[in-house]
């Protein structure tokens, strides 16, 4: 079973005062998350955690993320800017962008973000550009298959992201020429992985990888970022990952790999998005309609602008009737009302009785959820919504209102 995190007389009071949809986050939940993350890495001196910004980025979470120490990655020109004012500071930047326009490399050394190139071909315009610094990451895509035993996780020979490792030598090799002084490495080779192999597979890659090439290139390689990819149990019958476990693994591989190599010193850093968020974050939305055809339709208030993972891949979010949740099974389709047939949150479901006007929760919105939403149909974006610790709630982000979706027109005057 899949409990929300917030009881039924919790959610009333916040819905008599906030109308539905709204995402709601929970503070403790967040905070627990980022603890477990940095106790499972504790064995790394140099261990630091670059939330993934495109996953949920919304202030008032990413600076409940900072005051857990963790750092922010961020992939254009606005993150950056909404990191920087956000008070964190150059080394707590990590800039993991591809096909960056020349202008954001400028800014991010402006504000001392560290650069992640993402391809061999981006050196010249960095160099052009924004000049090289003295600290700098490069993105490693293996190509082929990402195995983990008999399993295919992911193709990386069909990902855009990354550079060839002879690419990578190239790089650095140059950019040591060009003045660089300290290194990084990077890959992302598989997303929303439910085990605890994946990081552990993952680093014995780029551990040999790294050993490989300070031997080829002698740069001082100062951190191996593992990037995101760890998943969450978006199902009940899904088992959660074990953090501890996969930074007991990540140990593991670096004592056998790096250590006996002389690169006992390499700082491990990450940049989870889903992992940190995903859990402590729901939609919160009312039945709004009821429609018997060929199948039987709920209509609720949201739709797959405020959470696009279902329509746009067939994701599974569990659903909760926060009024019923043991109410007689019955198979329906949830649905939003774009005029879009792929507008479902969940398709030939299983759910207990449902009536107008019953609260539902869509479990696990709290990564790559508001954050993925858009306009369509001109429905305008939801509040955000935090759960404090304390059990109070407070508004992080309003909902929009018709003047927001006019404000960039021209030849409109939304006042007459
Ligand atoms: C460069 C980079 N880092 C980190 C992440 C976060 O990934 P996840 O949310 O799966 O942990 C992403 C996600 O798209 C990414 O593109």
């Amino acid at each position: 079973m899949k409990e929300p995190f917030v009881t039924r007389e919790q959610l009333e009071t916040i819905t008599q005062q906030f109308p539905t949809p709204f995402h709601l986050y929970d503070e403790k939940g967040i905070r627990e998350t980022a603890r477990a993350l940095h106790q499972a890495f504790a064995w790394n001196e140099g261990f630091k955690e670059y939330f993934a910004v495109k996953a949920t980025p919304t202030p008032a979470i990413l600076k409940i993320l900072q005051e857990e120490g963790c750092g922010v990655d961020c992939a254009s020109y606005v993150e950056l800017l909404m990191s920087h004012k956000l008070g964190f500071s150059g080394s707590d930047i990590m800039f993991s962008s591809n096909n960056t326009p020349l202008s954001e490399y400028v800014y991010a050394r402006e504000i001392g973000a560290t650069i992640n190139l993402d391809a061999y071909e981006d050196l010249a315009g960095l160099k052009a550009s924004a000049g090289i610094p003295e600290v700098i990451s490069c993105r490693y895509n293996p190509g082929g298959t990402f195995e983990l035993g008999t399993d295919i996780m992911d193709h990386p020979e069909e990902s855009k992201f990354g550079m060839t490792k002879e690419q990578l030598i190239q790089a650095f090799t140059e950019l040591k020429e060009l003045g660089a002084k300290k290194f990084g490495i990077h890959a992302f080779l598989a997303s929303n992985t439910v085990t605890n192999d994946y990081y552990p597979e993952l680093a014995r890659q780029l551990f040999e990888l790294a050993v490989e090439v300070v031997e080829k290139t002698g740069v001082d390689l100062d951190f191996i970022n593992l990037s995101g990819g760890i998943g969450i149990n978006y199902r009940p019958e899904e088992k959660a990952n074990d953090i501890l476990a996969i930074g007991a693994g990540v140990k593991k591989v670096y004592e056998e790999v790096l250590s006996p190599a002389g690169l006992g010193q390499v700082k491990i850093f990450t940049e989870l998005g889903r992992f940190m968020l995903a859990p402590h974050g729901l939609l919160v939305t009312k039945v709004l309609h009821k429609k018997e055809t060929y199948r039987t339709y709920i209509g609720v208030d949201a739709s797959a602008v405020n959470l696009m993972r279902p329509s746009m891949y067939g994701a599974y979010h569990h659903i909760t009737n926060m009024d019923n949740p043991d109410g007689e099974a019955r198979i329906v389709d949830i649905v939003g009302s774009l005029c879009e047939n792929n507008d479902k949150f969940a398709v030939n479901r299983e759910l207990p009785e449902t009536k107008i006007g019953d609260t539902l929760v869509i479990h696990d919105t709290g990564a790559h959820g508001y954050s993925m939403g858009y306009q369509y149909n001109a429905k305008l974006r939801s509040a955000e919504i935090l759960l404090q610790e304390d059990g109070s709630s407070r508004l992080i982000r309003r909902k929009e209102e018709p003047e927001d979706y006019f404000a960039t027109l021209y030849g409109f005057d939304f006042e007459k």
